[in-house]
């Protein structure tokens, strides 16, 4: 039997859309390839960025970029795409948003290629669901406030979750569902005052942090208009965010667009079990804020 001289594919993740979260590895492979097949969330930023940095990537990219709402490359034309490029002898990479392997179809792409005899290999990526909610300095555990996460697609209606506000729920795809997931949600275990905050364009020129409760965030979301892409933390956890330190003197409401007064306040006093505000405020984390970022809580 005769080897054909295939090239091979390589998945990398691209982490949120902020260069500097790229792995070494992922950077490697990015200078190596002939061709990079490129995602518009998370991948397409990192590229700009590092041309922007003077990094020269030899490689032809492809942008077949999924706007929201809509798939404008079909899963099927990327498949057939990467296995074209690698059997005409490429180094293709797949350069994906966050990690591959969180609710990004990597693992899809890898079997396509590899029943159709191309080699692939992976290197994993920072997720969004870990790193967007890290911009505003919440943890997804924290000692004595959650020891469990569970990161969740809530592109379709979510009907239950285990846990309570202890077990910190990281929602990806949400801002469409918000409303239901956060009724969901209130009814079992966490409660209406079980603290939420979404997270939109983590690391991008748009991001901004709204708090509120499972009883609020869809009045405030809608106040907002808030958009994809967002991440939605649900968990006790969020009251460790500097945000959320600050939304209970009210001035987190300030620029929210409407009527003041109907604008729902934040939730009441915390549980005994966490920490006291002053607590929160004296170890609450250091928040880098980039001049060009938006922030929401003035
Ligand atoms: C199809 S999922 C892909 C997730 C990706 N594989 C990962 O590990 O982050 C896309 C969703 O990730 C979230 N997301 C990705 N990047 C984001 C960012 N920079 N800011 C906010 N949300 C982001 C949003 O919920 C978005 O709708």
């Amino acid at each position: 039997m005769i080897a054909l001289p295939y090239g091979s594919v390589t998945l990398v993740g691209a982490g949120p859309g902020d260069a500097g979260l790229l792995t070494i590895r992922g950077l490697r492979a990015l200078e190596r390839a002939d061709v990079i097949v490129a995602d518009r969330l998370g991948a397409r930023p990192v590229l700009d960025q590092l041309a922007a940095e003077g990094v020269r990537l030899s490689a032809e990219v492809i942008d077949v970029g999924k706007l929201p709402g809509h798939h404008r490359v079909p899963q099927e034309e990327i498949n057939a795409l990467l296995v074209r490029h690698a059997r005409a002898g490429r180094e293709v990479v797949r350069l994906k948003g966050g990690d591959p392997f969180v609710l990004g179809r990597g693992r899809e792409e890898q079997l396509y290629c590899e029943a159709e005899g191309i080699a692939v290999s992976v290197v994993p990526g920072i997720t969004s669901a870990i790193s967007v909610p890290a911009v505003a300095g919440i943890p997804l555990t924290h000692r004595g406030v959650a020891t469990a996460f569970t990161v969740a697609s809530a592109h379709d209606p979510i009907d239950r979750l285990p846990g309570g506000s202890d077990h910190t729920v990281v929602l990806l795809m949400g801002v469409g569902t918000l409303a239901h997931t956060a009724g969901v949600l209130a009814h079992a275990d966490r409660g209406a005052d079980c603290p939420v905050a979404i997270v939109e364009d983590g690391y991008g020129s748009g991001e901004r942090v709204t708090i509120g409760t499972l009883g609020t965030i869809a009045t405030l979301a809608a106040l907002r208009q808030v958009r994809n892409p967002a991440v939605v933390v649900v968990g006790d956890v969020v009251r460790l965010s500097p945000h959320a330190a600050r939304a209970p003197q009210g001035s987190w409401s300030e620029d929210a667009p409407g009527d003041r007064d109907e604008t729902p306040r934040p939730w009441p006093a915390s549980p005994r079990r966490l920490p006291q505000p002053s607590t929160l405020l004296a170890e609450r984390p250091r928040v880098p804020v980039r001049s060009d970022r938006r922030n929401l809580l003035p």
